[in-house]
């Protein structure tokens, strides 16, 4: 941690230097919650250097891609936005002699080191998930004359939240927050115990302070995040760690906090406690992703899931015992190594049984590094293909249940943007439904009392309504 004397002289430049933002930073971020948070603080991070976010890379003085690692696409992408950040960094250069900063950030970032600069040697930074706080050193330290490259993917002694500034831009009325980053778990086919690192839990009372003054900006919606979110056991002040059941219970007594979300679980780690808090505090919202993956006990032993798919359904059985609505979203790899079409079905069957709101389903991609990559019992791409088409047909399906068994129901939506069309504005149903309805901006930030009317796919179409005259 720095010297309070030190930080509090960081922030008063901070404060005076935003008249004086005159570079522009372009941040393109890949992949999950948890990147859209980095990104912000990255933004938060260089801001005293005097960049200020721009939405576009043109004409942009550094650009940072925030990259994701998890499957194979994700990591391609990267390289080929990098082919035409080149052409833009010699356009600048040979049109109006400027220098164009390419950072690569995130979970590529980390695995790749030293590769992304000898693929792409124009990129001046590579920095991975735990060191963005020093981009400010790092960005110091380029040197266009004699072009080095600054390579930083430590896993380092500091933590980085203590070097981030504790004063950040307003980041809207549905904001993240990071309170666990990496994980134990070590899944067959996972890169994240390896990009992000060990499990690490921020203490309850940076979590707080972070939280109070997202809503003193204005924030009403808090999803707190963790590759392993329910894993969280942050230190409080009484010398005993907290847990996330326990975290929820006093973030619900910050006032102006109306909603609170978290993500990602594990179903192992879904412990009483927490499970209660579903039924207790009126500010959890009534919805949870909570991946399972497979629904074969094979395929889940051989994933190294440590539990099997009762284990799973009995979670939900408590769930719902005391929050009958609560909106249920999963993850689902098919084709993992070993996955037979028996396996398969077990996938099907348990998706039938849970019913979901929502999920996320994916073909299996072999990550470099993973215990299952170098498995010999791959199974076919075309195979993989067919059963992503039928799970997600049910899938879909069953979202499209979800979505029609609301039709008709009142329910508060928290306003966050404008919507698509003329005159409509967008928020977020307590089950996380995208709603639209006609209303106004100075809406943004409320949360008002919308009656569905009319499911799609993967929105609803909603009516403000009067209460007084809807009781
Ligand atoms: N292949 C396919 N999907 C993966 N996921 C993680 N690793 C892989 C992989 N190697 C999926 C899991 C996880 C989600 C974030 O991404 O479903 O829950
Ligand atoms: Fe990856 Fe989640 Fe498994 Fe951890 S628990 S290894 S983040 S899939």
């Amino acid at each position: 941690m720095l010297p309070g004397g030190t930080r509090g002289l960081g922030f008063a430049l901070l404060k005076c230097d935003i008249a004086l933002l005159t570079k522009k930073l372009f941040i393109k971020t890949y992949g999950c919650q948890m990147n859209v948070y980095d990104s912000d603080r990255m933004t938060d991070v260089l801001a005293p250097l005097g960049y200020a976010p721009t939405d576009m890379a043109d004409g942009a003085d550094m650009v940072i891609l925030n990259t994701c690692h998890i499957r194979e696409k994700a990591s391609e992408k990267v390289f080929s936005e990098l082919g035409r950040l080149r052409q833009l960094k010699e356009r600048a250069a040979d049109q109006q002699g400027r220098q164009v900063t390419i950072a690569v950030a995130g979970c590529v970032a980390q695995a790749e080191g030293e590769e992304i600069t000898r693929r792409a040697p124009w990129v001046d930074i590579v920095v991975g998930p735990q060191t963005y706080h020093r981009l400010p050193e790092l960005v110091g330290k380029i040197d266009p004359a004699s072009r080095n490259r600054i390579i930083d993917t430590d896993f380092p002694e500091e933590v980085k939240f203590d070097f981030l500034p504790g004063e950040h831009a307003p980041r809207g009325p549905a904001a993240f927050l990071s309170v666990q980053e990496g994980c134990d778990k070590f899944c067959a086919f996972c890169v994240v115990p390896y990009t992000r690192g060990a499990e690490f839990s921020r203490p309850v009372r940076t979590v707080l302070e972070e939280a109070k003054r997202l809503v003193a900006s204005g924030t009403r919606e808090l999803t707190l995040l963790g590759q392993n979110v329910n894993a969280y056991h942050g230190a409080h002040d009484s010398g005993k760690d907290w847990t996330l059941g326990r975290l929820i219970r006093a973030l619900a007594e910050v006032d102006g906090l109306e909603r609170i979300r978290y993500t990602t679980s594990h179903p192992l780690d879904m412990d009483d406690e927490l499970i209660a808090v579903h039924g207790d505090v009126p500010q959890l919202m009534p919805y949870l992703h909570l991946p399972i993956q497979s629904g074969s006990n094979h395929v889940l032993q051989e994933m190294n899931r440590r539990h099997t798919s009762d284990v799973y359904l009995a979670v939900i059985d408590k769930l719902r015992a005391i929050r009958p609505d609560i909106a249920m979203s999963g993850d689902f790899i098919v084709g993992f190594p070993g996955e037979s079409d028996a396996d398969f079905a077990e996938t099907l069957a348990l998706v039938s049984k849970v019913g979901y709101a929502s999920a996320y389903s994916f073909k299996y991609s072999p990550r470099p590094g993973t215990p299952a990559a170098t498995s010999e019992i791959q199974v076919p791409e075309s195979v993989k293909s067919e059963r992503l088409e039928s799970l997600q047909q049910l899938l879909n399906a069953q979202q499209f249940a979800f979505n029609k068994g609301t039709e008709g129901k009142i329910v508060d939506v928290l306003v966050e943007r404008a919507g698509g069309r003329d005159g409509q504005m967008a928020g977020r149903s307590p089950y996380m439904q995208a709603v639209n309805f006609i209303g106004n901006p100075d809406q943004i930030g409320q949360i008002v009392p919308c009656r569905l009317s009319e499911a799609r796919q993967n929105s609803m179409t909603g009516d403000i309504v009067n209460l007084k005259g809807a009781a």
